[in-house]
């Protein structure tokens, strides 16, 4: 194989939100955890991993926090390692963030090149994910998820909380991150949903929406998104054990 047109693995980061509903002073990727930052934990892994390339996180125009971080610690981690951290805006919602990463990643990658989208808020990705998510989808055209099948029984309720029905879960997942799509089929998903006027929430519904079928790659159950402050708890206790 010729290494120059092999393709290449990039990690996204989505790292621009406020964190609503951690309802912390500081948004929770800034958050302390097992001796670093949030954000910090989550980068570390795609550091560290063989087959990614490199790395574009989206923050806050003037973000106060990733500027220390990125000038104090990383350029120092990221010259041991030499990978490139690309620094894009991010936007209103999550997936203008990862379309402005993607239009920043363009000048430095080519159009087929694999993007690994993370959520900044998911520390606890094992590399074992990221190497069954290599070994799984490299090989297809339009790529796919980390997922976990439903464990628990579905109930569909209204606005009360009165049970309406119980949901088939057989063929319910829960869509985890990191999501893996091509470079500019990914780009042109998510320009075209956004243009739609649907604000779509993962990358993979995107991809859905052009017509294409993403595969579902099964996940470690470790790999919590913290949304709430008991989510910081829990992941602690996950860095206590690995
Ligand atoms: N994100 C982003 N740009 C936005 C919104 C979210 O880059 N405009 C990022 C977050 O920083 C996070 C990831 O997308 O890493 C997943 O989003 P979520 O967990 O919803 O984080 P927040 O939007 O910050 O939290 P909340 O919805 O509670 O406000
Ligand atoms: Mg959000």
């Amino acid at each position: 194989m010729n290494l120059n047109t092999a393709k290449k693995y990039w990690a996204v980061i989505p790292a621009a939100g406020v964190g609503k509903r951690m309802g912390s002073q500081i948004p929770k990727q800034y958050l302390p955890l097992a001796g670093k930052t949030v954000i910090e934990q989550t980068l570390s892994v795609f550091l560290q991993h063989p087959d990614i390339h490199g790395i574009v996180v989206a923050v806050t125009q003037g973000d106060p926090y990733w500027q220390e971080i990125y000038e104090h610690q990383y350029i120092k981690e990221s010259d041991s390692n030499e990978k490139p951290i690309i620094v894009a805006i991010g936007g209103v919602e999550r997936c203008h963030s990862v379309l402005n990463s993607l239009e920043a990643l363009s000048s430095h990658a080519s159009d087929d090149d694999w993007v690994l989208v993370h959520d900044a808020a998911r520390p606890c990705l094992k590399a074992a994910d990221i190497d069954c998510l290599i070994e799984q989808l490299s090989e297809t055209k339009s790529g796919g998820i980390l997922g976990l099948p439903m464990a628990d029984t579905v109930k569909r309720c209204d606005k009360e909380q009165k049970i309406l029905a119980t949901v088939e879960r057989s063929e319910l997942w829960r869509a985890l991150t990191p999501q893996m799509f091509p470079l500019k089929l990914l780009k042109d998903a998510l320009s075209d949903a956004i243009k739609a006027g649907a604000l779509v929430t993962d990358e993979a519904s995107a991809i859905e929406l052009s017509g294409l079928k993403p595969q579902i790659v099964e996940g470690h159950p470790g790999n919590i998104k913290i949304t709430h402050p008991n989510d910081l708890q829990l992941a602690e206790l996950f860095f206590s054990f690995n």
